[in-house]
């Protein structure tokens, strides 16, 4: 048997927590031959530490094979101690009136504590997944509270974009998702995303011979683009299960790998593509040996040019508010 690989979930008695707990204990993110240390952060308030100790009743009532042990605590320290791998789920949702970036100043404090705590307890070759919005520039903060950690490894949740805009794809040319390769979300979870079929081929035909143009631009961007909002109008609650689902896949395509196939994750670039150095930006990436990889050689379009850099503004727009929160913390 592996030895068990230490897990943090922060958020843990939130909406994703209740569904990713549950996959995470059942093996779907590592794999059924790795046994977890799990830890969940809650907030340290009566009614949070209630409800996660309720879910933990619930672990345990599983009798999950794979779940070494189930911890759950306020205190950031014993969290994030030799952490391998960390979800920072954790953060205020946004409602229907709201646009993500709407949240910066709500949930930027969290992430920068959890930055620093990284940074002091972790392993330092610890993978981080921030799914907490605005997610890209949480992501940012957190690295930018780390700096004794490699840069490369924290990275924010963009699978969700990547996974409902497969679906669309699917429904409209009457194919499988996984007839669908070299498609990614560039830029921020955020109005501006960017889903790009540029490259993408469909059961091994160019998917811009088979989508009508006028579908591509009016329909598919857009919706994919809103697709939280118009979750949150139908639910009257943000995407959970969903969005749990994505966390999953993101971190076990990091870990397990891809070999060839693109998948989109959301990490710091080095100045990939133009797009300026440090940003968390989504792109395509291919997993291998515990590593990503940004795809590399990419001839841009001029479309594909303006639409990377539409986010690239709204990333610079975040960052430079968080960069004041950050120098004042
Ligand atoms: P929720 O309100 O149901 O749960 C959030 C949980 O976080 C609560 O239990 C709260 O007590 C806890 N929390 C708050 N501050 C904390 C802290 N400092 N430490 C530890 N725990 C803390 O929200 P949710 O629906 O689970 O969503 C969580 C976040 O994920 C939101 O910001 C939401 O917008 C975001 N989200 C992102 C994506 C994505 O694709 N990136 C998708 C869906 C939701
Ligand atoms: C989503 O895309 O479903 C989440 O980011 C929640 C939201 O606020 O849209």
């Amino acid at each position: 048997m592996k030895k068990p690989v230490k897990v943090v979930v922060t958020g843990a008695a939130g909406q994703i927590g209740y569904s990713l707990l549950f996959r995470i204990g059942a093996g779907d993110m590592l794999g059924m031959d790795q046994p977890v240390d799990l830890c969940m952060l809650e907030r340290n308030t009566e009614s949070s530490m209630k409800a996660a100790k309720g879910v933990k009743m619930e672990l345990d009532d599983c009798a999950f094979p794979l779940l070494n042990s189930i911890t759950s605590t306020p205190d950031l320290k014993k969290a994030f101690k030799d952490a391998q791998i960390a979800l920072l789920v954790g953060a205020r949702p946004r409602t229907k009136d709201m646009n993500r970036s709407d949240l910066l100043n709500a949930n930027a404090q969290i992430f920068i504590e959890q930055g620093r705590a990284i940074n002091n307890y972790a392993d330092r070759n610890i993978k981080v997944l921030v799914v907490g919005n605005p997610a890209n520039t949480n992501a940012y903060i957190a690295r930018k509270c780390a700096p004794d950690i490699n840069p490369k490894n924290f990275t924010a949740m963009m699978r969700l974009d990547h996974n409902r805009s497969l679906t669309q794809l699917a429904q409209k040319t009457g194919c499988k998702v996984t007839d669908i390769e070299k498609f990614c979300v560039w830029g921020n979870h955020g109005n501006t995303m960017y889903p790009d079929i540029t490259n993408t081929l469909i059961a091994g035909k160019k998917a811009e011979d088979l989508i009508p143009t006028d579908w591509y631009l009016d329909y598919f961007i857009p919706t994919v683009a809103s697709r939280g909002s118009a979750i949150i109008e139908a639910r009257g609650h943000s995407s959970a299960a969903s969005a749990a689902n994505a966390a999953i896949d993101h971190i076990h395509d990091w870990v397990l790998g891809t070999g060839d196939k693109w998948q989109t994750m959301a990490v710091p670039s080095n100045g990939e593509y133009g797009i300026p150095e440090g940003l968390c930006f989504g792109m395509p990436v291919t997993c291998n040996n515990g590593d990503y990889e940004v795809v590399k050689g990419l001839e841009l379009t001029d479309f594909e040019r303006e639409h990377i850099l539409q986010n690239v503004k709204a990333l610079e727009a975040e960052r430079a508010v968080v960069d004041e929160l950050i120098a004042k913390a």
